[in-house]
């Protein structure tokens, strides 16, 4: 019997109209175009406007178009995982109410809390349900409204993010297409460096943590810049040799879109000219689960049935891992 790997078998993604560009975020805090284009590659991002607009408004979009253009009945998905650290609410999982308003309703579904690895977790888990033969098809979302839990006044990380979601369809598949293999990482003594202190059952919301600023992102940059150089290199290097790859045998790296310096370490330390790596910091900045999707979504026409992948990513927690997937349609044939 051959082996049945999952396979990506369509992309859907949705951007939130509003445009915040350097200019008008110049005029909020004390930062430059210059500035933000050298350090970190950002000239623009979406933002999610509109009261009760939460995640789940991306990810319920980027699962319609993924479901039309793949043309699946709602109800033949069984899985929804939607990745994501600005769930609508902590209960129910963003995931549960995606399914709900796309009519998927005879699925389970539910939510993984991974950060910027978010959706790579995500897809690993998805893609263990149907190597099993448990399931046939099923959704994998990354969604983040990381507008919601930024400081428009600090300077040092809300040049950073923006708002968006994309979704990806597992299929099996017995081609020797798919997800081939995953190295996944985790280290939590990462968590004092890159965090959302309250909201949770540690640090519930009162008017203290509210006025001390403890629910917005924190970061400290350098220690997290220098993690993330190090942690998605070596991963992806490893991956390579693991599978004897060479950067010949590679036809795009898909790098969570953090920093533009951080991918261009990464690629380079693969070997990799900049024509091999996907790249859209620049107009959606770092959308955290949303990074790697929306470069599918973005690249899906340029992909090829067969064309090696290494996607790698970089998060809080720390989170990060890389995976190798074999291409398994001509994304030719879509257009949008
Ligand atoms: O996706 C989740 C994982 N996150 C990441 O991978 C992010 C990793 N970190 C980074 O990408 C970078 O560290 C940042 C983009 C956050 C910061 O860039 P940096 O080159 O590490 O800058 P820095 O923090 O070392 O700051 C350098 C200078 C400082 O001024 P002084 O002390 O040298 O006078 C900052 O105050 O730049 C200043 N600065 C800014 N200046 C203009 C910090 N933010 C800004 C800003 N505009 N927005």
């Amino acid at each position: 019997m051959r082996k049945v790997r999952a396979a990506i078998t369509g992309i859907g993604g949705y951007l939130p109209e509003y445009i915040l560009d350097n200019y008008e975020l110049s005029r909020m805090v004390d930062t430059s175009d210059e500035w933000i284009m050298s350090r970190i590659g950002i000239k623009t991002r979406h933002i999610l406007k509109g009261e009760g607009l939460g995640s789940s408004y991306m990810g319920e979009r980027a699962v319609r178009e993924l479901l039309e253009k793949t043309n699946t009945d709602p109800l033949d998905v069984e899985l929804v995982i939607c990745a994501t650290v600005t769930p609508d609410m902590f209960f129910p999982s963003t995931a549960n109410i995606i399914s709900y308003k796309c009519g998927i309703n005879k699925a389970f579904a539910f939510d993984v809390s991974a950060a910027c690895s978010g959706f790579l977790f995500a897809l690993q888990t998805g893609a263990k349900y149907v190597e099993s033969g448990a399931y046939k098809k099923v959704v994998v979302v990354g969604a983040d409204k990381m507008s919601s839990i930024i400081n428009y006044e600090d300077r040092a990380t809300c040049p950073i993010f923006g708002d968006g979601a994309g979704a990806v369809l597992l299929e099996p598949n017995e081609e020797g297409l798919g997800i081939q293999d995953a190295l996944l990482h985790s280290d939590g003594s990462g968590a004092v460096h890159l965090h959302m202190k309250a909201g949770g059952s540690a640090y519930p919301p009162t008017e203290e943590t509210l006025k001390k600023g403890w629910h917005y992102v924190y970061q400290e940059g350098q220690a997290v810049f220098k993690a993330a150089v190090s942690h998605m290199a070596d991963t992806s290097v490893e991956l390579m040799e693991k599978n004897n790859l060479t950067a010949d045998d590679i036809r795009f790296l898909v790098p969570h879109q953090a920093n533009l310096r951080i991918i261009d370490a990464t690629a380079n330390r693969m070997g990799l000219p900049k024509d091999k790596c996907m790249i859209n910091i620049d107009r959606y900045g770092n959308t955290t689960a949303g990074t790697l999707p929306l470069c599918l979504w973005d690249y899906e026409t340029r992909l090829k049935k067969g064309d090696n992948l290494i996607f790698a990513t970089f998060g809080g927690g720390y989170t990060w891992g890389a995976m190798y997937v074999k291409w398994a349609y001509d994304g030719g044939n879509f257009s949008r």
